[in-house]
């Protein structure tokens, strides 16, 4: 039997072989702009999650976003390639990962010797129970937490001892979608994306205004910008927080329950922003979900924490033949409530 591990790797180096022969601008100019190729693509029937990620965002500001982009798709090509090098085994060095990683509140222990990996470009969902640990094991990669014992990589880096200025570093690269959004409550929703903007001081103001516009827009939030975050409701405020954390063109994003508490359409949506960020900019993301349909669709690996353990790391294939009476509990479930 050929390794599932070895298998996804060959997908993904013959996925990039097929994309490397545009540039991120080509691919990602490739049908938001001309609006013959847009309605041939529909008549094609191309489906809506393969389309270029800017086929939302309006013409006037499409060209800014479509450079934005291709500037994070290159950067993102560039890191995983510099991981890639820092190994010498034929094997892809991780960009993520836990290594026997226990964490404890006082007698609660919360996770006990877990291990899983993302590769550079690669999409993991974590599924699980309420309260099994999920959120803290992203808020451990990014550095809110610190583990007990074990070993955290993030963007390649062993983070285990880094200090605070060396996280702000990561964080940079690496940024969490929070289950609430964690907006900035007393500046507007077009001040909360332009912030890692303005943060980094590439931009004036007019470009600013053009890339907030367009990402509002390529999320589904489409004129909010003046609005305040109490203003919205909580699957706009999930989407301005996607927005805001592609504004800092990151390498990674740790998304917790992008698609819990939205409606279906909404749900639908963020799912194939996701998978179009993953595709199109090669991000490489943690999903935390419950959302078995969202998993399927996104995963290249699925990891699976029940009592402090991890019970599953593999495929979603993996997953569905897995013998692990918990694991099958949780597909059962699912099938009885969303019936295929
Ligand atoms: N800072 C903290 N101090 C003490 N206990 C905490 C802290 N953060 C989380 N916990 C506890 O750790 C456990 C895991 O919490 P976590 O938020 O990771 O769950 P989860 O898997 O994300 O659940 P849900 O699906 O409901 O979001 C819970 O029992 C929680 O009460
Ligand atoms: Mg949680």
């Amino acid at each position: 039997m050929t390794d599932p591990n070895e298998e996804i790797e060959k997908q993904n180096v013959e996925k990039r072989s097929q994309v490397d022969t545009h540039t991120p601008a080509e691919k990602l100019a490739d049908v938001s702009l001309d609006p013959e190729i847009r309605s041939d693509n529909e008549t094609k029937g191309i489906p809506e999650a393969e389309s270029s990620l800017t086929s939302d965002v309006s013409e006037d500001v499409a060209p800014a976003v479509e450079e934005f982009m291709a500037v994070a798709a290159e950067q993102n090509e560039a890191a995983a390639e510099e991981i890639a090098a820092q190994d010498n085994n034929v094997e892809v060095a991780p960009y993520i990962s836990f290594e026997d990683v226990s964490k404890a509140f006082g007698d609660l222990k919360v996770l006990e010797g877990v291990s899983f990996f993302v590769k550079p470009g690669e999409t993991l969902c974590i599924l699980g129970r309420s309260g099994v640990g999920k959120s803290v094991s992203l808020q451990m990669l990014m550095g809110f937490l610190k583990a007990d014992s074990g070993r955290i990589r993030v963007a390649g880096e062993d983070i285990c001892a880094f200090n605070e200025k060396q996280m702000q570093e990561i964080r940079k690269k690496v940024t969490m979608v929070f289950q609430n959004g964690a907006l900035f409550d007393s500046i507007t929703v077009g001040e909360n994306v332009a912030f890692p903007l303005r943060e980094k001081g590439e931009l004036d103001e007019e470009q600013m205004r053009q890339i907030v516009k367009g990402l509002l827009e390529m999320v589904g939030v489409a004129g909010m910008d003046d609005l305040l975050p109490s203003d919205l409701s909580t699957g706009m405020k999930r989407s301005v927080a996607i927005a805001r954390a592609l504004a800092s063109q990151p390498e990674a994003v740790l998304y917790d329950e992008p698609t819990t508490m939205v409606d279906p359409l909404m749900a639908h949506l963020l799912g194939n922003l996701i998978m179009r960020l993953k595709d199109q900019l090669h991000l490489t993301s943690i999903v935390v979900t419950h959302d078995m349909r969202l998993a399927e669709k996104l995963a290249d690996r699925i990891f699976f924490l029940h009592e402090g353990k991890a019970v599953f790391f593999g495929t979603m294939e993996e997953m569905r033949k897995s013998k692990d009476p918990i694991v099958q509990e949780f597909l059962d479930l699912d099938d009885l409530v969303l019936p295929v």
